[in-house]
C-alpha cells in the first residue's frame, strides 16, 4: 500500500490506475474489494483482508466501523499517535501539491480527552422506519446504530436510543454544563422541533434555553445545536493559537470573519483595549444574536451580520476607513476562496490568522495569498477530530517583506 491521501484512504496502483483504498495503512499488503469504478483514471476500494499489517494497526474500538459499515470514521483501525502522523502527512502533502510549499514542518498536536466520546455536536441520519444511525461511506444508506463511541454521552443515547418516525435527521449537542439539545429535521433538512434535556435529567426544559460553552477562561452562549467547535478542548486550543499568531496590540483594529458566536473576536477584544476595535462578521442570524450576547461587555467589539464575499468585504473595509491591523478568518469547509483571499491581502493587514478545517481548502487559499503578497509564516495543527481523517489547522500569513 502506498502513501496516505486526503480523505481517509491510502493510494495504491493497479495496471496503471490509481486505487484509493480505505481501511488500510501505508506499507500494508491487503486484499481489496472495489467499491466504485466510474472514472477512467482511478477507482475506490475497501481493504477486506489484511495480509501484512502495519505496526500502527489496532483492533477497532467501534463495532460499526469497517468495510461496508458506518462511514462516520476513517481511522478506527489506527493507533491514535499514528492517526496524527497520517494527518500531518496529509497537511504537508496538500501544502506541497496545492500551494507549492515543499518544506513545511507539520506536527499534529493531540488534544486532551482521548480518542473516544469527544464529539459534542453531531448530526445523525434517520432511515425510513425512523431508526437513527449514520450513512455508509459515499452512500445515502443509513447504518442503524445503537451507539456512536466517538459521540459524548448522554448526547449519543439521546438520539440513538430513540426512534424518530418521519424525521430525516437529528442534530444533537451537549454543552459544557451537560445539557443536551436535540433538533429534529425533516427530510429536506429543515428544523422541526428542539428539545433540551438539563444535565442529568430526562425531563425536557424550555427549548429556548441557550447552550453554554466554556473556552479561553470564560463562558460563551451558543444557539442549542448551532456552530461551536465539536471537540470540547478545541476552542481553548484554537483560541490560544489564534492569540499567539495574532499578537494583537493595544489600539489595533481586528476583523473576525466567519465569526460564529464571536469566539475569536471576543478572545482578542481585551487585548485591543477600549481604543481599539474588533468587528465580527457572520452570516447566520442566530449566531449573530449569540455573538451580540457574548460581546455585550466589550464595547470595542461589534457584530456585523452579512456575507463574507468579495463585495461585502470591500464595503466593510471601506467603512472601516483605515485597514485592519489583524484579520482572523475561520471559513466553512470550502475555504474563503481566491476572491476573498485577494481582498483580505489587499488590506495589507500585519497578520492574517487562518483557521481551517480542511487542509486542501487551506492550501488553495495559502496559494491565493501567496499570489497577493503574503507568505505562510507559521502553522499549527490539532487532532480535533480523532478517529476521522479531519484535522484543524491554524496558519499565520504575513506580508512578504520587500527584498
Ligand atoms: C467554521 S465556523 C467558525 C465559527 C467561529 N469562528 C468559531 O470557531 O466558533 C464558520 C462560520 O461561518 C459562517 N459562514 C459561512 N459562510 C459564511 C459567509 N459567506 N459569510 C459569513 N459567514 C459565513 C457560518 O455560519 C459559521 O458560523
Amino acid at each position: 500500500m502506498g502513501p496516505v491521501a486526503h480523505g481517509g484512504h491510502c493510494v495504491a496502483r493497479h495496471e496503471g490506475r490509481v486505487v484509493f483504498v480505505r481501511h488500510t495503512l501505508p506499507g500494508e499488503r491487503v486484499l481489496v474489494r472495489v467499491t466504485e469504478d466510474r472514472h477512467p483514471g482511478y477507482c475506490r476500494a475497501d481493504a477486506v483482508e489484511i495480509r501484512t499489517p502495519a505496526p500502527g494497526r489496532v483492533p477497532r474500538p467501534c463495532p460499526y466501523s469497517g468495510p461496508g459499515l458506518c462511514g462516520g470514521c476513517d481511522w478506527q483501525h489506527v493507533a491514535p499517535d499514528e492517526q496524527r502522523r497520517l494527518k500531518a502527512a496529509v497537511v504537508r502533502e496538500q501544502l506541497s501539491r496545492l500551494a507549492g510549499l515543499h518544506d513545511v514542518a507539520v506536527t499534529v498536536e493531540e488534544l486532551p480527552g482521548g480518542p473516544l466520546r469527544w464529539r459534542s455536536r453531531a448530526r445523525f441520519a434517520v432511515d425510513r422506519s425512523g431508526a437513527p444511525g449514520l450513512r455508509r461511506h459515499r452512500s445515502h444508506d443509513v447504518v442503524v446504530l445503537d451507539d456512536c463511541p466517538i459521540t459524548a454521552e448522554p448526547a449519543a443515547s439521546a438520539v440513538l436510543r430513540h426512534r424518530w418516525p418521519g424525521a430525516g435527521a437529528v442534530d444533537v449537542a451537549i454543552d459544557s454544563t451537560g445539557a443536551v439539545t436535540t433538533t429534529r429535521l425533516d427530510r429536506r433538512g429543515h428544523p422541526q422541533a428542539t428539545r433540551v434535556l438539563p444535565p442529568g435529567s430526562e425531563v425536557p426544559a424550555e427549548p429556548t434555553a441557550r447552550a453554554e460553552r466554556r473556552a479561553g477562561g470564560r463562558d460563551w452562549q451558543v444557539e442549542g445545536t448551532g456552530f461551536w467547535q465539536v471537540h470540547p478542548a478545541a476552542a481553548d486550543a484554537l483560541v490560544a493559537a489564534v492569540e499567539s499568531f495574532a499578537a494583537v496590540r493595544t489600539g489595533d483594529t481586528v476583523l473576525d470573519l466567519y465569526a460564529g458566536a464571536g469566539l475569536f473576536g471576543g478572545a482578542l477584544a481585551p487585548a485591543v483595549g477600549r481604543g481599539g476595535r474588533v468587528v465580527c462578521v457572520e452570516a447566520d442570524a442566530a449566531a449573530c444574536a449569540a455573538a451580540d450576547a457574548n460581546l455585550a461587555a466589550l464595547p470595542q467589539a461589534e457584530v456585523w451580520q452579512g456575507e463574507v464575499d468579495a463585495q461585502g468585504l470591500a464595503e466593510l473595509i471601506a467603512e472601516l476607513g483605515d485597514g485592519p491591523d489583524v484579520v482572523v478568518l475561520d471559513p466553512p469547509r470550502a475555504g474563503a476562496g481566491p476572491a476573498v483571499s485577494k481582498q483580505i491581502a489587499a488590506t495589507g493587514a500585519r497578520a492574517v490568522v487562518y483557521v481551517a478545517c480542511d487542509p486542501a481548502a487551506l492550501a488553495r487559499d495559502v496559494a491565493a495569498f501567496g499570489g497577493n503578497g503574503y507568505r505562510l509564516a507559521a502553522l499549527r495543527s490539532f487532532d480535533a477530530f480523532p478517529m476521522t481523517a479531519h484535522v484543524e489547522c491554524v496558519a499565520l500569513l504575513e506580508p512578504i517583506p520587500p527584498t
